[in-house]
């Protein structure tokens, strides 16, 4: 951490499992102190990919060095398509060839990816092992490092093998950020945005007025941002840790999102991407199903407009593709799906709907 530098801290409110969120500029230099401070000693698997790890394993690996670990960094591959069970294979062999044992803990150096899959790695290793998030992509700093969702996917579809498994840390450094490529900042700026829609009218008036200022990487307002997002979630995630129910609400936009990114074979549209178009057209269905106001559906689509961010569905999509891509959605139930709603700025209600209301509702 730069001296002066200031630091903000929330907690993750869930009994014995609570843990801190730490959000500052500097912090990956501190990495090792964290971790002391934490009550961690010994071994500390460094789990990235070659991407970051050229930009940063140096810093976190020395600050952890410096403090007195055993760091060992392992390398899997850049990217969603090596989020599966045989990259997962590989990181457990390179755990027990180093002899990792209970008290050893890992460490997720990277985007949501890294941190899903290290994540996992970490709730089964020896039938669990202690794990710390350091999440690098803006979309993993507001979102998929807190939480305690951990996954990979399998051909049949995105995250189907996975565990609730909370994290110990997650230290949040907001200078990684000048290095992420701007489509992917703009990406995760899609989950901010869904944070002020279902939650908070005031993050979304902020968004309104600067969201073009977070874009530039304006430091102060995305400490701020992340700050707002984190705490969101933590809230959301105290009250119902294993999405029995109220936890639902982070899907808003993810019903018709993930469709689309199944429909469009995971390669043309990122996550954040395929949100903002699913957020835009959960709004509309809101609006025609009499939940919401004009001027509601209207301010959405424009801030999502403002980012760059998609509001159409793209051209040449096959419906059939979307709309079965919304049946094998696993939150569904009995044919129909708990559809997120938008009954206004910072408000939702669950309505249930079968996947062809949902596309003759947008007109598909
Ligand atoms: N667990 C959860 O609750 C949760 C929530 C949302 C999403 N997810 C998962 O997160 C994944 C998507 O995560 P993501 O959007 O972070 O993508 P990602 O992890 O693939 O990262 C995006 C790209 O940016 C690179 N990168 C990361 N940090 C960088 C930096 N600071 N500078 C330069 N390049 C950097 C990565 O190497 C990668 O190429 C999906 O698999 C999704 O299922 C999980
Ligand atoms: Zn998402």
């Amino acid at each position: 951490m730069r001296p002066g530098a200031e630091m903000r801290t929330l907690t993750v409110q869930l009994n014995e499992r609570s843990y801190p969120i730490l959000i500052g500029n500097g912090l990956l230099d501190e990495t090792g102190r964290f971790l002391k401070e934490a009550g961690f000693r010994g071994k500390v698997a460094i789990v990235t990919n070659p991407t970051i790890a050229q930009l940063y394993l140096d810093t976190v690996y020395e600050s952890l060095e410096k403090s007195g670990f055993a760091a060992k960094p392992i390398l899997l591959p850049d990217g969603e398509e090596h989020k599966n069970l045989n990259t997962l294979t590989t990181l457990y062999d390179q755990l027990i060839e180093a002899r990792f044992e209970r008290g050893s803990c890992i460490l997720a150096l990277g985007g949501g990816v890294v941190g899903d899959i290290a994540g996992f790695a970490a709730a089964t290793y020896l039938r669990g092992v202690p794990y710390i998030q350091v999440p690098t992509t803006l979309l993993a700093q507001v979102d998929s490092s807190v939480g305690g969702k951990t996954a990979v996917d399998h051909r049949e579809g995105k995250n189907l093998i996975g565990a609730f498994y909370q994290p110990r840390v997650v230290l949040i450094d907001i200078d990684v950020l000048r290095t992420l490529p701007r489509r992917e900042l703009i990406a995760g700026l899609a989950e901010v945005i869904k944070y002020g829609i279902i939650e908070d009218a005031a993050l979304f008036r902020l968004l309104e007025k600067d969201v073009q200022k977070l874009v530039d990487l304006d430091q102060e307002l995305l400490a701020q941002v992340i700050e707002t997002s984190c705490a969101i979630k933590a809230r959301v995630v105290e009250q119902d840790e294993r999405e029995d129910d109220y936890r639902a609400v982070l899907n808003f936009g993810h019903t018709i999102g993930h469709a689309l990114e199944a429909a469009t074979g995971y390669s043309q549209l990122l996550h954040g991407e395929a949100v903002a178009t699913g957020m835009a057209k959960a709004a509309a269905l809101s609006k025609h199903l009499g939940y919401c106001d004009d001027q509601t559906l209207e301010r959405i689509c424009q801030l999502i407009a403002q980012t760059g961010l998609p509001l159409e569905l793209p051209s040449g999509l096959n419906m059939r593709n979307l709309i079965e891509g919304m049946e094998v959605d696993k939150k569904s139930a009995g044919g129909k799906i708990k559809f997120v709603i938008c009954a206004g700025i910072g408000k939702t209600r669950f309505h249930s709907l079968a996947p062809q209301e949902i596309a003759k509702a947008l007109g598909v």
